[in-house]
């Protein structure tokens, strides 16, 4: 099933990309250096379209983060490939792995852990502009002034000489934020960026987010455990499930008929009073699931309530269950049946 379609107008796309971490968990193991892994993603395929906000849901340990380093480079794909901009990255040029640093940025959850504390915010945002070989120094002022107001602080002036321990968490995320936009970047990967922050600066940070997009023409993936958050912020979201793309859709569809059971379980424990959201008698097993002794088929048969024998056979491949809404459930919504 083509769950790329609009191949023409994909800004990232990755293809079958996998990150497996070898772990030894215990000292036998480490003696003899033999090594299990987990699967942190694993035979991932995925396209984001030009100006598109793809929301990357899923809980803790699911594969989020490594998704998004991968695609900046911060992790080596274990296999695979991602392109951006119909660049190849594993096929790139030094003068090819330079431009796409700039072409890719990401901002993370706590900014105060990324900026430097002995930096002013007009170091911070003027080094990127460095490293990238900018040397005038009236264009590197000028260029620093106007992402700080593009990040919203203004007057900018009044920001330029503070350190971070001077700004409040959402301040920092801005500075965080007129740092990668200094490079004029065309994709932005974004992860957990408002969950340190205070609930009533949240929709702020997230505005000003959709306001890059239209500015900017950014592309961009927003890493959140929080459905509500990336409901008000993303065209499309894709789920993941230890490591598997669960399912992918129009952000309303999945969140209003989530075609995946671990999907209706995710949206059934958001704890909102709306009407869009799917509410489903629906439970699952706390426990958090094994990262490494994977069962065999669907990983999240082992706690679904729908699981049949099935589902040990289960290869995760999509199925286009709803109009551009695919699930890798091997059945559909009416099917499923409490055990
Ligand atoms: N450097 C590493 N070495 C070994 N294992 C790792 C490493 N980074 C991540 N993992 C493992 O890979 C899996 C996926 O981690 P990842 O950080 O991508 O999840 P996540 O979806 O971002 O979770 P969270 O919501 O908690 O941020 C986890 O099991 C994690 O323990
Ligand atoms: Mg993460």
């Amino acid at each position: 099933m083509d769950v790329n379609r609009a191949t023409a107008a994909a800004v990232i796309r990755m293809e079958n990309l996998s990150k497996h971490y070898p772990v030894r968990q215990n000292v036998r193991q480490w003696l003899s250096r033999e090594h299990r892994v987990v699967r942190a993603v694993d035979d991932l395929s995925l396209t984001v379209k030009r100006g598109e906000i793809l929301g990357l849901a899923g809980e803790s340990g699911s594969g989020k983060t490594t998704t998004g380093e991968m695609i900046v480079r911060l992790q080596e794909p274990t296999s695979g490939s991602i392109s951006v901009d119909g660049h190849p990255l594993d096929a790139a040029s030094r003068t090819d792995r330079k431009r796409f640093r700039r072409e890719v940025q990401m901002i993370f959850q706590d900014p105060y852990e990324t900026l430097n504390p002995r930096f002013t915010v007009y170091q911070t945002v003027a080094e990127s502009l460095r490293i990238h070989g900018f040397r005038d120094r009236g264009e590197i002022a000028r260029r620093v002034l106007e992402c700080l107001e593009i990040a919203e602080l203004k007057p900018a002036t009044e920001y330029l000489h503070r350190f971070p321990h001077e700004l409040s968490g959402g301040q920092r995320q801005r500075v965080a934020i007129a740092r990668a936009m200094v490079l004029e970047p065309k994709v932005l990967i974004a992860d957990e960026p408002v969950s340190m922050l205070d609930v009533s600066i949240r929709a702020d940070i997230l505005n000003l987010l959709k306001r890059l997009r239209e500015r900017m023409g950014l592309t961009m993936i927003y890493i959140s455990h929080d459905l509500a958050t990336i409901k008000y912020l993303c065209d499309r979201i894709a789920v993941m499930y230890l490591g598997k793309l669960v399912e992918l859709g129009p952000a309303d569809a999945v969140i209003g008929q989530p075609q995946h059971p671990y999907t209706r379980v995710l949206v059934a424990s958001v704890p909102v009073a709306d009407p869009d959201y799917a509410r489903a008698d629906i439970d699952v097993d706390d426990a958090p699931p094994d990262q490494i002794d994977l069962p065999p088929g669907c990983r999240f048969a082992p706690r679904c309530p729908y699981a049949r024998e099935a589902c040990n056979a289960c290869d995760h491949r999509l199925h286009e269950r709803r109009p551009d809404q695919f699930s890798a459930c091997l059945f559909t919504a009416d099917q499923w049946q409490p055990r």
